[in-house]
């Protein structure tokens, strides 16, 4: 399979580091095999090689700063627009990893759209397109007979999506309740420790958790924008971002939340969406409540069917590697789907 791969942060180098790790398991379990025909970053260079770009070399340059220090080679194309990487390149799926822009969704909407035009399947971790665009990304997809798939938009490699879309298909979901953000999860738990809110900031930051912008977490507006995701992709809902109720952790003080553990209560910030709407709201939760319970970065949901009642999904819900595996997952089920 070949892949062109937009964004290389944190998400963009967890997948190269898993493809690394898994190549032999993934050739000898799934005769899968990728080679990564571009990389474009938005401030580090782009590089395109449609014979391949050697997986070392990459991940060294990226860790001196810049895909510039990539070696010499015959066939390295450096420094195209991405424009031209998408139409240039011969990727089978493009896989848009770059920041979330919450306010437009671009560029990342366009080179999705411009990716199908090329006949390329579309994975995104990049919720912006998603949230923003869902409908014109699912039109182009269905256009171009692509797949559109954005796994790691909702709780990281936990298949939040799959398992609501696939495994639970010709159930009716009326709901889906739970905790989508991870960086404000693992804040929460460590200001029950004790910890300032500005060093778990810090913290949630050297590790990778929080959105470029980190008011969109302590806002709720990623939990939000994933709540959106839901309603679109699994409710075909005509929901966006404003049309929710939304707050975030940033309205408690060090005192709330100590005040909630005395009384044997602990905060959650709750998303909660149905066909007709939903919220994002830091809730207080008896420690009896099974959200209670789920600490650190960790993220839960819970899907309402009515076949078979609430059907809840707990695991990792941010990190390098935990979003890097959702592109893995995601062009793993295009192959599966027959499609590559
Ligand atoms: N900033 C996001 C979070 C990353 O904390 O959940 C994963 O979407």
């Amino acid at each position: 399979m070949k892949i062109a791969l937009i964004g290389f942060g944190t998400v963009g180098q967890g997948f190269i580091e898993i493809l690394k790790e898994k190549h032999a398991l993934l050739a000898a379990v799934y005769g899968f095999s990728a080679q990564i025909v571009a990389v474009a970053t938005h401030s580090r260079g782009t590089l395109m090689d449609p014979h391949g770009l050697d997986l070392d070399a990459l991940m060294d340059a990226i860790s001196q700063g810049h895909l510039g220090n990539y070696p010499k080679a015959d066939g390295v194309v450096r420094d195209l627009p991405v424009e031209k990487i998408i139409d240039q390149c011969g990727a089978d799926v493009l896989l848009e990893a770059s920041w979330t822009n919450l306010k437009t969704g671009q560029p990342a909407t366009d080179y999705c759209l411009r990716a199908f035009q090329n006949g390329q399947h579309v994975v995104l971790a990049n919720k912006g397109p998603v949230a923003l665009h869902y409908q014109q990304l699912a039109d182009a997809a269905r256009a171009a007979k692509k797949s559109l798939r954005f796994e790691g938009t909702v709780m990281a490699g936990t298949p939040s999506l799959t398992l609501a879309k696939e495994a639970l298909a010709g159930c009716t979901i009326s709901a889906a309740k739970g905790i989508l953000n991870g960086s404000t999860n693992y804040m929460l738990t460590e200001m029950e420790r004790g910890i300032d809110y500005e060093d778990v900031m810090d913290d949630a930051k050297a590790k990778g958790y929080l959105e470029a912008d980190p008011t969109a977490d302590v806002g709720g507006w990623d939990a939000a924008s994933k709540a959106v995701i839901l309603a679109r992709s699994l409710f075909g809902a005509d929901i966006g971002i404003n049309d929710l109720d939304v707050s975030g952790i940033d309205v408690l003080s060090a005192d709330d939340i100590a005040a909630a553990q005395a009384a044997g209560e602990r905060y959650k910030l709750i998303a909660e969406v149905t066909p007709q709407g939903g919220s994002v709201k830091a809730v207080r939760l008896p420690l009896a409540d099974p959200l209670a319970g789920v600490g650190g970065t960790t993220n839960a949901i819970t899907f309402e069917t009515d076949l078979l009642g609430p059907v809840t999904l707990v695991g990792a819900g941010a990190g390098r590697r935990e979003t890097g595996f959702a592109l893995l997952a995601d062009v793993l089920a295009i192959r599966r789907q027959g499609f590559l």
